[in-house]
């Protein structure tokens, strides 16, 4: 992770100032860095003992930290990893730019690799990511959304690229296919899991602990599960209550509140982190295949650590 953390300050550079300035209000800010971590482990959980997966765990950052950028502007968040948002300092469009540099930086790095099969795979999850994020704006403030839109949502914007991150671990170390697959659907599973467990938090967490604005998805009448879980346990006034807040998004003082007891009253919260549970699970059985060992661990604690903050 060292490796990686130098490789991605050494290129987050550039003569022209603003970039690596807001760059690095971003990535210093830490972050968990669960993406790189996943890259580095499942290579080496594949035996691989060469240095390219510290440049692919690199560019998975980078390609997280480009979204994170483009992602806060869309959603209008203010705070980000405890602090103010690139947004909220720089403003929107330094941010989308400097969004921009960061994949292109990705797409260096993917190239320097010279692996064709990893191009492939991380190109195809940038897309799929994209394809996430304009789905979801396309069924937000819909209380008619289904469950499995939503769960298109988070695998499309949270699941591919954890799936890429892992699977790119078993293509550099030229393992059989059965192994980037077992990968990819640990990765996948590992993804849906973190997404509705942050989802969850999102009403339900402390600002400090969460490090970003509670009730951003309800401010901005995003459907997420707890909403749907709600909204479907509810009465025909709560059911008014929902289309009001998310749909008309006409939100007064004490309305994030009543949305929380209302969720707490139907435990769609606790069934949304049960879920996630579910998914972590599976993600454990893609680690089936492999010999146990420091990385296995590494990897199934991984797994752990995304259901815990739901704690
Ligand atoms: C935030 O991801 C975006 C989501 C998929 C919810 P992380 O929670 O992994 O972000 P950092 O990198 O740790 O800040
Ligand atoms: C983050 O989605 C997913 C991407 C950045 C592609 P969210 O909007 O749900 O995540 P947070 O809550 O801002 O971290
Ligand atoms: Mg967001
Ligand atoms: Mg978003």
């Amino acid at each position: 992770m060292e490796a990686c953390n130098r490789e991605i300050l050494a290129r987050m550079q550039s003569p022209v100032e603003l970039i690596p300035q807001l760059a690095a209000h971003l990535i210093a800010a830490g972050g968990k860095r669960l993406r790189p971590l996943l890259t580095l482990a499942a290579a080496r959980l594949c035996g691989y003992r060469g240095e390219r997966h510290v440049r692919l765990a690199a560019c998975v950052e980078f390609i997280h930290t480009a979204t994170l950028l483009h992602d806060d502007v869309v959603d209008e968040s203010e705070l980000r990893r405890g602090q103010a948002s690139a947004n909220a300092i720089f403003g929107n469009k330094a941010s989308v730019l400097v969004g921009d540099f960061l994949f292109a930086r990705a797409f260096e790095l993917m190239v320097a690799d010279g692996s064709l099969e990893v191009l492939r795979i991380l190109c195809s999850a940038s897309a799929t990511i994209a394809e996430g994020e304009v789905l979801q704006l396309v069924i937000q403030n819909d209380t008619s959304s289904t469950e499995a839109q939503y769960l298109e949502v988070i695998e499309g914007k949270t699941a591919a690229l954890f799936a890429a991150a892992t699977r790119v671990g078993a293509v550099v170390a030229d393992r059989p296919q059965a192994e980037a697959e077992a990968l990819d659907s640990y990765g996948h599973n590992l993804g849906i899991a973190f997404q509705l467990v942050d989802d969850a938090l999102d009403y339900s967490a402390k600002q400090e602990q969460l490090g970003k604005t509670v009730g951003d998805d309800f401010r901005e009448g995003k459907i997420t599960l707890p909403v749907l879980l709600a909204f479907a346990r509810g009465d025909e006034a709560e059911k008014a209550f929902w289309r009001r807040v998310i749909e008309e998004r006409e939100q007064g003082e004490g309305d994030l509140a009543e949305a929380l007891r209302l969720m707490q009253k139907h435990r769609a919260l606790e069934d949304t982190i049960a879920r996630a549970r579910d998914y972590g699970d599976r993600a454990l059985a893609g680690l089936a295949p492999f010999a146990e060992g420091p990385e296995k661990a590494a990897l199934a604690g991984i797994v752990e650590f995304c259901i815990a903050r739901a704690r």
